[in-house]
């Protein structure tokens, strides 16, 4: 038996768990009382629906009933060949199929029992984060360079794959904006957990966004290929999200239309989370905060992206150098988590506890 074949094979143990036909692990996701989590928008079609209107919803990326709930009538006549009157009418028959009303507490309670949470290499860092990246919310985390935004990001693509408690593993998204992606990063940190390198590397699709434009449009790909596969993807990052909004608006005449997009953007960001029950986890970088000598702030850097980005992220970590390896995550802002802190290292095999 050669040392590869020992290794744990990462991708038949996902493909088993999640095919699209595999009705458990897709009640693994969806409440029995909730049919309409992964429901095709094909079942419109015995709502009188023709099928031609339902192409059209698809290949903007809306492909499921819940997808049309969220989407406004005002974005779904923006598609192309959809009148106002067709509009109508699928939400109307989406109405009839997902009431979308409320829910009691306890109910709500239920349904977040789906939710799972990604580990990310050091067990400082998840019991800071309450046990992991959670799914169904975009985390964010934002630091000056070097701070191991990256190196986190990387880690996650191989941790997203192990089963953990209550957690079947699943394939990842990766979309680049910065070129800093390196597939030999993900061999090392497969080999630290033991796994199988190649199977590791072909569960992660790869896309390098070049503009803010070309990232926004890959959330439709992510749509459709989430729903293609429905239940296979568990985690989708983007390295980092602000990057190319930096660069395709430039100055404060252009700030309100960049936010604009970036708002778009993360509301798509954060609806996939939720229909497809997955984590979301973009990184941002800083910027130094003129007014803060002024103001004689401890900590004159702050994330860029605004009240927008602010907003969307449930849960904000801040990162910043510690000694040597070692750095230093802080919950920035979050719902449920108290503000306090966590230090750990980057290894070769990515993120890990730190020595110290
Ligand atoms: N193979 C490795 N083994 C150990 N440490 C590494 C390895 N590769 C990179 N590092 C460390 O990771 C750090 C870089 O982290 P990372 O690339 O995640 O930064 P970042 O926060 O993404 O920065 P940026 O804002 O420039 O994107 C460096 O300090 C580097 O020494
Ligand atoms: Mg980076």
């Amino acid at each position: 038996m050669t040392s590869k074949s020992k290794k744990r094979a990462v991708a038949t143990e996902v493909d088993q768990v999640v095919t699209c036909d595999d009705e458990a692990s897709i009640a693994s996701f969806a409440n029995d009382d909730d049919e309409s989590f992964f429901q095709d928008i094909d079942v419109l079609q015995s709502h009188g629906i023709n099928i031609v209107d339902l192409k059209k919803l698809k290949s903007a990326g809306i492909c499921t009933i819940k997808g049309i709930m969220m989407c406004t009538k005002k974005r779904l006549c923006n598609i192309k060949g959809l009148s106002e009157q067709k509009v109508e009418k699928i939400k109307e028959a989406c109405c009839k199929l997902d009431t979308g009303g409320f829910l009691t507490a306890l109910q709500f309670s239920d349904k977040r029992k789906n939710i799972f949470r990604i580990t990310t290499g050091s067990q400082d860092l998840d019991k800071l984060l309450g046990g992991g990246m959670e799914s169904m919310a975009i985390t964010e985390a934002f630091g000056e360079f070097r701070t191991g935004k990256t190196q986190l990001s990387h880690t996650l693509c191989v941790t997203a794959q192990m089963p953990s408690q209550g957690f079947t593993g699943g394939k990842v998204i990766f979309i680049d904006t910065e070129n800093t992606f390196r597939p030999d990063r993900l061999r090392s940190i497969a080999e630290r957990f033991n796994l199988d390198q190649n199977a590791v590397l072909d569960n992660i699709l790869y896309a390098r966004a070049y503009t803010s434009e070309h990232q926004y449009e890959l959330l439709d790909l992510i749509a459709a290929k989430c729903h293609e596969e429905c239940g296979t993807f568990k985690l989708v990052i983007v390295d980092s999200i602000m990057a190319l909004f930096r660069v395709d608006f430039s100055g404060r005449g252009e700030l309100s239309e960049r936010q604009q997009k970036l708002a778009q953007m993360l509301s798509r960001l954060q609806k996939i989370s939720e229909e497809y029950n997955m984590v979301v986890f973009v990184t941002n970088q800083m910027t130094s905060d003129p007014g803060a000598t002024m103001s004689f702030q401890a900590d004159p850097k702050k994330p860029i992206g605004g009240n927008i980005l602010a907003h969307a992220s449930t849960t904000r970590l801040s990162l910043r150098k510690g000694r040597g390896e070692n750095r230093i995550a802080k919950i920035y802002d979050s719902p449920d988590l108290p503000e306090s802190e966590a230090t750990f290292a980057i290894s070769a095999g990515g993120i890990t506890d730190s020595k110290e």
